[in-house]
């Protein structure tokens, strides 16, 4: 059975792979008609124990842009709130003849110990787990990342060597933040964290990347820079800093980004919170990625669920697996 459950499995080749299938996918989006019936008679459950506005939505349109039948779980309204375990619920869903599943759950781990754990014979994705892993998240910015600073056509069979990538903000509890410098790592690009000294992970040192916690000189170094929101439910008063410290020392506004090279361009995972982390000026401009990012999503999960379902016609050329 093949998962994807984070974006450290993927070797450079398995996400180059995905990439390229999503460029795919997204012609698929252009056509008047936006389906695909590759993934005709198979069933994909989204099973959501944590609020999500665009990876829910987002995978339910591709799935259905690949003709799947779609089933949605959210842990609010189900018997979750009764004290039924993970493992039941899962199992209960398996009884249904389900193919993939699609989850996002408050533990990290969660999705590794349902892909592991003989519970179920389902493909499983992980759609965020706790703090540790979304790894479509990091495909969708590298998707994004490539198409603006290599090219759409350019960019096919191509990686991100070189290219110089900011992450400003909560990179404690963010596990886009993990997910993005493993995956851009493995693509050869060049990470710099951002962050105040109480929202750093411990062992961040070991992590494939730079740490700084000055914004402001590393912006003229960047193609991209990527916001985080930060997650307040997430984390005690301590951890964090006044919102106007904060917002005054990491947020990104109309002069700090006119300090970013004119190619470079502003990311956002959303939800954004506007003001602290990034002004309105920003989110709005033209240089601010945070709409296309979410347009991207549906072609990473239409190329992840091709690549992981398979199907009886293919949609692209591909000689294996992206992920195991
Ligand atoms: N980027 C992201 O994961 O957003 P949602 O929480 O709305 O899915």
């Amino acid at each position: 059975q093949r998962h994807l459950i984070s974006a450290a499995d993927l070797t450079r080749d398995d996400a180059v792979l995905i990439l390229d299938t999503a460029e795919e996918m997204a012609r698929v989006a252009d056509r008047p008609i936006k389906k695909l019936p590759t993934l005709r008679g198979r069933t994909v459950v989204n099973l959501f124990f944590e609020d999500s506005t665009r990876t829910r939505i987002s995978f339910e349109a591709a799935e259905k842009r690949l003709s799947a039948d779609v089933i949605n779980f959210t842990a609010k309204g189900s018997s979750v709130s009764k004290g039924e375990s993970l493992k039941d619920t899962a199992q209960t869903l398996e009884a249904m003849g389900v193919d993939a599943v699609v989850i996002r759950h408050g533990a990290s781990g969660a999705p590794y110990r349902l892909a592991t754990s003989g519970w179920i014979d389902a493909a499983v994705i992980n759609a965020g787990d706790g703090t540790h892993q979304h790894p479509t998240q990091a495909l969708l910015d590298a998707f994004t990342m490539r198409r603006r600073l290599v090219g759409r056509d350019a960019g096919i069979g191509q990686d991100l060597s070189g290219k110089r990538i900011t992450i400003v903000g909560d990179v404690l509890h963010s596990r886009v933040a993990r997910s993005n410098v493993d995956l851009l790592h493995t693509l050869g690009a060049e990470v710099t964290l951002v962050a105040p000294p109480t929202l750093v992970p411990v062992g961040v040192e070991s992590w494939p990347c730079e740490i700084s916690y000055d914004l402001d000189s590393t912006l003229s170094k960047s193609d991209a820079v990527m916001m985080l929101r930060v997650q307040r439910e997430r984390m005690n008063a301590a951890f964090f800093p006044t919102e106007r410290e904060y917002s005054r020392r990491y947020g990104l506004d109309g002069d700090r980004m006119a300090k970013m090279p004119e190619h470079a361009i502003v990311m956002h995972p959303g939800p954004m919170v506007r003001g602290m982390e990034i002004t309105a000026e920003v989110a709005d401009s033209g240089r601010c990625t945070v709409v296309e990012q979410v347009a991207n999503g549906v072609s990473i999960r239409m190329a992840v669920l091709y690549l992981l379902l398979g199907g009886n016609e293919p949609a692209v050329t591909h000689t294996r697996p992206p992920v195991s």
